[in-house]
């Protein structure tokens, strides 16, 4: 037992010193600890906040291509480029293959270099952690590692094996260092927000003679414990597999979840977990940043073996996930796909949708973007909206910029509103013309004007529309809207008092610190001529007029009065 020093066999004076020398100390420590208050997750009852610098972050990002942020010299001339995006936070790659290039040995040299060169910009950042796996291969681990397979045994020709325990002991030793580096240049900062662990995990079943074993070995307990103790809350999928099997608390994989490929996916979810988990819990044993891992989306909303990779953090595997990572606080969607049903499913258990990947054009849908980034804030309360490849030069005074630019000022308003049924986010789909959602005494329904035209490639970026927006109920009656090609009809829903006044329209912006007045709307500008509560946000017709912006904030004042006695008899 170590013996606890006393103070009695010092002179009175000297204690007195050194107590009041200890105080100080204690003293300053404190006042360095709130000055830098790291960031974190906090988690209320229907909402999850990323605090950062004592308070709640959106992040309004995009994620750099895999290879940008290799050199600082290849990325000088993107910083501006992300400035002009209106970016708060920018993805990066930290590859464990330019950390580590020898054994033990690392140069911090890059990720020093990107840190510092994100201040000046007054962008944070979220580093990909690109060690063992980058979507499903190793193609940034270091040669060394890929040298010995002996010692780093392989799961096929491009992938390490998740059963390799050298190779998570490696990793977890690098990524320790990495944050231990992170704490010491970025605790005073915050530039650094949350850390990716790996790309999107995943591949072919492992069919080594180690994953053999493990597939033949019984389930462990610690996850058939998890299934009993959330078994209400499980996703249908693992649910039915594990009912289909009798709910059983031991037995193999095949006895528990039944046989055949998807309970491969189960296993090796499982077992990428576990690896993936010990990486992040050494990371956070040197600095807690908070840390996520990202999925490559399904094709179809169940595992298919013929096109899926095994054992990612997928939608239906969530729960394995969480059983076996307890480190990892979050599980992102990289989503491209089947954007809205795929943003409700990682709703699960408290898991706040964070979405690291998704794209600013998709197919024929040049505002693909900005939309989704609405929709995923106002819909779903997003920590994170961000697009893949954002230093694209095709990006330059993207729509995605605007939208941003006018999200910053409504942050403010945004994060207040998350989990009170006060915000709504929406974009046109195929199916409705029409989508009607509730608020607090009030509804809006929204009528999606017409889509950009189908192979429209001519037409600038900025002179087609699609249909989205964001709409925040920011005081009783009064509405705050950021949209773009929708018509937004808002109607009582107090039986008392179904009848509307619209007290005014503005359109704002947030600008020194207040909200100021850009233009009064009425006449053309306003729907019914004023004379009902209906916001048709600019562009009003196909000419934008001079100085519009090409989206905008609208304020809507309103009164409820009781109907006329007339209508009231009715
Ligand atoms: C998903 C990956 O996570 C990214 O790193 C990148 O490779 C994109 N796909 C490319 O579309």
């Amino acid at each position: 037992m170590t013996p606890v020093p006393t103070a009695t066999a010092r002179p009175a004076s000297r204690r007195s010193r050194s107590l009041l020398l200890a105080w100080l100390l204690a003293a300053v420590g404190t006042l360095a600890v709130q000055a830098a208050e790291m960031p974190r997750l906090v988690r209320g009852e229907n909402r999850v906040d990323l605090i950062v610098d004592g308070r709640p972050w959106l992040v309004l990002g995009g994620e750099l291509r895999n290879s940008s942020s290799s050199t600082l010299g290849f990325m000088e001339p993107i910083w501006p480029h992300l400035e002009a995006l209106h970016l708060n936070t920018v993805f990066t790659p930290v590859s464990w293959r330019q950390l580590e290039p020898a054994e033990g040995q690392f140069d911090f040299a890059l990720v020093d270099g990107l840190v510092r060169r994100a201040r000046q910009s007054r962008l944070r950042l979220i580093l990909l952690w690109m060690g063992t796996w980058k979507n499903g291969v190793s193609g940034y681990a270091p040669g060394w590692v890929l040298t010995q397979p002996q010692r780093f045994p392989r799961l096929s020709e491009a992938a390490l094996s998740p059963f390799g325990e050298e190779t998570a002991a490696a990793d977890a030793r690098a990524f320790q260092r990495l944050l231990a580096h992170l704490r010491e240049i970025d605790r005073e900062h915050s530039t650094v927000l949350m850390i990716q662990v790996e790309n999107e995990i995943g591949t072919a079943a492992d069919r080594s003679p180690l994953a053999q074993e493990a597939l033949a070995a019984p389930v462990p307990a610690a996850l058939i414990a998890h299934l009993v103790a959330h078994a209400s809350e499980l996703k249908p999928y693992l649910r039915e597999r594990w009912g289909a099997q009798g709910r059983k608390t031991s037995g193999t994989w095949a006895d528990v979840f039944g046989p055949g490929p998807a309970t491969e996916d189960i296993f090796m979810a499982w077992h990428y977990a576990t690896f993936v988990g010990r990486v992040a819990a050494a990371g956070k044993a040197a600095y807690p940043l908070p840390m996520y891992v990202n999925a490559c989306q399904l094709r179809g909303d169940q595992f298919d073996a013929t096109h899926d990779p095994f054992g990612g953090p997928t939608a239906p595997v969530l729960d394995v996930w969480m059983a076996a990572a307890p480190a990892i606080e979050v599980f992102a969607v990289d989503n491209y796909r089947d954007f809205k049903p795929q943003s409700a499913a990682y709703r699960h258990r408290g898991n706040p949708l964070f979405i690291p990947e998704s794209c600013i054009w998709w197919k024929d849908d040049p505002y693909s973007g900005p939309a989704k980034a609405l929709y995923a804030i106002g819909e779903h309360d997003a920590l994170a909206f961000s697009t893949f490849g954002i230093d694209n030069e095709t990006y330059r005074g993207h729509l995605l910029g605007d939208v941003y630019r006018e999200l910053a000022g409504l942050t403010p308003l945004i994060l207040p509103l998350r989990g009170t049924g006060r915000m709504h986010g929406f974009y046109h789909s195929e199916e409705a013309k029409s989508e009607t959602f509730a608020f607090h005494g009030y509804r809006a329904v929204v009528t999606y004007r017409a889509l950009p035209p189908r192979g429209d490639e001519a037409a600038p970026v900025k002179d087609r529309y699609g249909s989205f927006g964001l709409i925040l109920q920011t005081g009783e009656d009064e509405f705050m809207v950021l949209a773009r090609g929708a018509d937004i009809r808002f109607e009582s829903t107090d039986p008392a008092r179904t009848r509307l006044v619209n007290l005014g329209v503005e359109e704002v912006e947030f600008a020194d610190g207040r909200w100021k007045m850009r233009r009064l709307l009425s006449g053309d500008e306003v729907g019914g001529q004023g004379a009902a509560c209906v916001l048709t946000p600019p562009p009003f017709s196909r000419q934008a007029v001079v100085g519009e912006k090409p989206i905008t904030v609208l304020r809507l004042r309103m009164a409820r009065l009781a109907a006329p006695e007339k209508d009231a008899a009715r």
